[in-house]
């Protein structure tokens, strides 16, 4: 009966899926995660994911309904916040600037360079495109690179604007070398500490799948 009921659920959603497809070419939004066309497209690939596979992960874990937000400009922690929504069986949100980062403004070397400028300047908060409805999520993984030891400051952005109360925040890093940091109790303090922020930790580039998976299951066995 469970699987017939799946096997309805994935025929229903393909049949959904062609119906809007022949419609209408532009993708059709994720209604909890609007934002740049180009993400809109894979949040739709995520809510059938979340309609279909994911309802038994969420009974069984801790995590509940999760969510994995996470920006990132060069792939790595992309990366790693596809392994995690891959390991949780969850949807992702990627934060997409208004303005997208240029090789340029990433000069870490040049001190003029807009990422620079904007984490030597505490009140930057670079705009962010769309928004995100997190009130239905239980758990949110926030995935971010370190930037001159601290997250880029349009997290900062992301973080004022969302309302944590009542969810656990797992804060996960990548970065060249550098530790995670003060840079998630700093994004804590800026949500007003609403909500049960969890120890984070870092990656590096080109992490396994197994290393992200041992991680989740610590995590799991803390919260
Ligand atoms: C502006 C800028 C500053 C950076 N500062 C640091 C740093 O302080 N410590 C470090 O280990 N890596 C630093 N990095 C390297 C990134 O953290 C690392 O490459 C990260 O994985 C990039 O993530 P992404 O590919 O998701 O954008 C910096 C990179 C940039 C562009």
């Amino acid at each position: 009966m469970r699987m017939f009921k799946k096997v309805m659920t994935l025929a229903v959603s393909a049949a959904f899926m062609c119906g809007l497809a022949s419609c209408s070419k532009n993708p059709v939004a994720d209604p909890s995660a609007s934002s740049a066309s180009a993400q809109t497209e894979k949040s739709l690939v995520v809510t059938e994911k979340e309609t279909t596979e994911t309802s038994e992960t969420e009974k069984d874990s801790k995590f509940g309904k999760a969510l994995v937000v996470y920006f990132s400009c060069t792939g790595n922690t992309k990366d790693v916040a596809l392994k995690i929504a891959n390991e949780v069986g969850c949807g992702t949100y990627e934060i997409v600037p208004s303005k997208a980062y240029t090789t340029d403004d990433l000069n870490y070397n040049n001190k003029k360079s807009r990422a620079t400028r904007e984490q030597n300047d505490k009140n930057a908060r670079p705009e962010i495109e769309g928004t995100v409805d997190l009130s239905s999520y239980d758990t949110i993984f926030l995935g971010y690179p370190i930037w001159f030891a601290k997250a880029p400051r349009i997290l900062c952005t992301f973080v004022e604007g969302q309302n944590f109360e009542g969810k656990k925040i797992i804060p996960f890093c990548t970065s060249g070398s550098s530790i995670i940091g003060s840079s998630a109790t700093e994004l804590a303090e800026l949500a007003q500490n609403k909500g049960r922020w969890i120890s984070g930790t870092r990656f590096g580039a080109n992490v396994k799948s197994t290393d992200v998976a041992q991680w989740i299951a610590v995590v799991e066995g803390e919260i």
